[in-house]
């Protein structure tokens, strides 16, 4: 063989392994996010209980904002590392078009007496749900009974009317739901007079 040959058989092969390189690569961990499984509603709820011992505030948001109905007169936002990361990034929650894989974000709903009802969550996991920008949903009660987990279709069905920003909201008065749609999806819930309130008093609010 002479060298022109050699070095011609140098340079396929160096072309060989950088164009199979990065494929082999992404094969990897495409199958690697396929088979990483949804946390239970247990490691999920610890992962909670940190946000809240750590109290890791959701940017843009602040503790005891106004909620819709009386059963969250009150709401605190909480996120994690990688969701807080994608919001200070855009500016705002509106403006988050795409939340990193691992993103866990989470409402606490409290009633008018500041007493904890209930809590929300959802965790962005690759591969999930991909009709609902793979989010898993759960709610649970005030001490982590599961209410409901993993892809919730009334969730999914409102919170879907955001899918701009990723199906994440805006507290109020940022975004506010017609009182209509809270009866739709919560017929027995009565709707919290501050909400009614800042839906008369901010109607460009509305999403749509
Ligand atoms: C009727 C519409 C509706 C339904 C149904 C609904 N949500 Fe929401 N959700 C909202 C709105 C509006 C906000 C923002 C306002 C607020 O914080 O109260 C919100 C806020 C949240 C947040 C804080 C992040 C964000 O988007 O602001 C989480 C987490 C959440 N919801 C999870 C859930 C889960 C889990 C379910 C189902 C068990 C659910 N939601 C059902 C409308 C809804």
């Amino acid at each position: 063989m002479n060298r022109t040959k050699t070095a011609l058989l140098g340079t396929l092969f160096c072309a060989f392994l950088v164009a199979g390189l990065p494929r082999a690569g992404a094969a990897q961990t495409a199958s690697a996010d396929k088979g990483a499984l949804p946390p239970s509603p247990a490691q999920l709820w610890r992962q909670i209980r940190s946000l809240q011992h750590s109290q890791s505030m959701m940017p843009m948001t602040h503790a005891f904002q106004p909620g819709s109905r009386m059963v969250d007169v009150y709401t605190t936002d909480l996120s994690n590392q990688a969701a807080s990361a994608a919001i200070t990034a855009a500016g705002s929650i509106p403006d988050v078009t795409r939340y990193p894989n691992g993103s866990l974000l989470v409402k606490e709903n409290y009633n008018a007496k500041r007493q904890l009802t209930g809590v929300t969550a959802m965790l962005k996991l690759a591969f999930y749900d991909a009709a609902n920008r793979n989010w898993v949903m759960a709610a649970y009660s005030p001490v982590g009974k599961e209410v409901a987990f993993g892809q919730v279709a009334s969730c999914d069905a409102c919170h879907t009317m955001v899918s701009k920003s990723d199906f994440v909201f805006a507290p109020p008065p940022v975004q506010l739901l017609p009182a209509a749609v809270w009866k739709a999806f919560f017929p027995k819930q009565a709707m919290s007079p501050a909400y009614l309130a800042l839906l008369a008093k901010y109607p460009d609010a509305v999403v749509k």
